[in-house]
């Protein structure tokens, strides 16, 4: 008798060893919500770059080169990086000579936006990085000529909700560069990772044409779009006139220490670092 409940005992030890495995390591915390997602993004910081092993050849020939020629058109562009982790396409893309434009990158994890901002320093003057999570982007409608978002969507509590909100944010004939993750360990992400038609069928509901499905890496497509509607304006804009309360979507006005809001009296302060921090923003009492 014994024996049989130790082995049940074991049993069940391997069954939740492998559960949390699937949770934990393959999943990244995505079936837990958001906060688990950034603690293990916040824990895994400082090794994230090491681990990754980006070559600055491969960043530059599929994500620098491409959006900037994408961009050419206009003089001065304006992208948002949604999740940008540890700067990964900031660094790509400010590093093109004929990119003269803005990047603002955005992400959950406060200690990933921390590396960003050290291993971005070079291009400081032309970066922003805000602290926000992606399903509730702090911006005006039809603000940016390209939004990107690498390796991230599969981490949210729901893609398509997010992507609602990288194409709202993006303007008539702007450019829309994404990833699906694709290869062995998409099957286990089930709602959060799509069989490749399937990905190009959710995009094809969107205001998306010329999407564009690339080969990239074996866990990741990248996936290219173009924005529907009649191009218009572009360009870089100071911050005021895009930013929008995350709480009320007011617009936000500048203040000593932060992004004040007039309407809800939120406020969202700028750390030391530069980073504006949403996800602190309170009342002001
Ligand atoms: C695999 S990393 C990719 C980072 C970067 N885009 C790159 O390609 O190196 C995933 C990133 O998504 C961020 N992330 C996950 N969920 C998020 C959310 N709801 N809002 C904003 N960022 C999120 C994580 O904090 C992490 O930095």
């Amino acid at each position: 008798m014994i024996w049989v409940a130790l082995g049940f005992g074991l049993l069940g030890l391997v069954a939740l060893g492998l559960l949390a495995y699937w949770q934990l390591v393959i999943a990244e915390g995505t079936y837990l919500g958001p906060r688990i997602v950034a603690l293990m993004y916040n824990w895994s910081a400082k090794a994230y770059e090491r681990i990754k092993q980006y070559s600055p050849g491969d960043e530059q020939w599929f994500l620098g080169i491409p959006l900037a020629r994408s961009l050419e058109l206009i003089p001065a562009p304006l992208v948002l990086d949604v999740a940008t982790g540890t700067g990964r396409l900031p660094r790509a893309l400010l590093r093109q000579p004929p990119f003269e434009g803005r990047v603002i990158g955005l992400d959950l994890a406060r200690r990933m936006l921390a590396e960003a901002v050290g291993r971005t320093a070079q291009f400081a003057d032309r970066l922003t990085y805000i602290w926000q999570d992606a399903r509730n982007l702090p911006f005006d409608d039809d603000t940016f000529d390209a939004v990107t978002c690498l390796e991230a969507l599969e981490f949210t509590p729901a893609p398509r909700e997010v992507l609602v909100e990288l194409v709202r944010v993006l303007r008539p004939g702007g450019v829309l560069l994404t990833t699906n993750r694709v290869g062995r360990d998409a099957k286990m992400l089930p709602g959060r990772a799509f069989p490749r038609e399937e990905f190009k069928d959710t995009l094809r509901q969107f205001p998306l044409e010329d999407i564009k499905v690339q080969v990239w890496q074996m866990d990741y497509d990248l996936v290219w779009a173009i924005k529907t509607g009649k191009p218009r304006g572009g360009g870089v804009r100071p911050l005021p006139e895009i930013l929008r309360c995350p709480t009320c979507t007011g617009r936000l006005k500048r203040a000593t220490d932060g992004f004040h809001c007039p309407s809800c009296h939120c406020l969202y302060p700028i750390a030391e670092d530069g980073v504006i921090e949403m996800v602190r923003g309170k009342p002001l009492s």
